[in-house]
């Protein structure tokens, strides 16, 4: 999220201007033509690329997560599917950031893929929260003599 907002406050937002490619590659950096005929800086393509990185490996952490939820609280329903939400939420996340690309920054579209953020991050709080209350009653629980 905060990488996002990087990229949107140097005005970075459209410095990949195509989607899911960056200049029709998946590393534009390995081509220094296209960087250097850019018209926007090594930083703001960096700064979108990153982030496009960053959601995919967030992505795979919150599928870790989910299944993790799964096997170690399957009684406890506010952390499976607080993690679940995460998940189910975050193909619309990668698709709104692709229409943040293809509609030139609509501001509908850009505040939309806002609040889905802090959807995902409401919810993975929730899993980590509620996770952690359970974990420390059920320890307190085992100490009792
Ligand atoms: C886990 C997935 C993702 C999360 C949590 C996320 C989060 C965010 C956040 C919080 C912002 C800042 C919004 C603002 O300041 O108004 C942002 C901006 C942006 N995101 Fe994502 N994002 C994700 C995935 C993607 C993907 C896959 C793309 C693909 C292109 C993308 C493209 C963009 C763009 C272009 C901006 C800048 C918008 C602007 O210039 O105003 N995002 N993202």
């Amino acid at each position: 999220m905060l990488l996002g907002a990087y990229t949107s406050a140097i005005g970075a937002g459209l410095s990949c201007p195509d989607w899911p490619t960056c200049y029709g590659t998946w590393v534009p950096f390995l081509h220094s033509g296209i960087v250097a005929s850019s018209s926007y800086s090594t930083l703001q393509i960096f700064a979108e690329w990153a982030h496009r990185g960053l959601a995919m490996t967030a992505g795979f952490i919150i599928l870790g997560t989910t299944i993790g939820a799964w096997l170690a609280y399957p009684n406890n329903r506010l952390v499976t599917w607080s993690a679940t939400g995460a998940l189910v939420l975050l193909p619309t996340q990668v698709l709104l950031g692709g229409l943040t690309v293809t509609e030139n920054l609509q501001p509908f579209v850009v505040t939309t893929h806002l609040g889905v953020a802090t959807l995902i991050l409401l919810c993975l709080l929730t899993t980590f929260l509620t996770g952690w209350l359970s974990s420390r009653e059920k320890m307190q629980y085992e100490q009792v003599p």
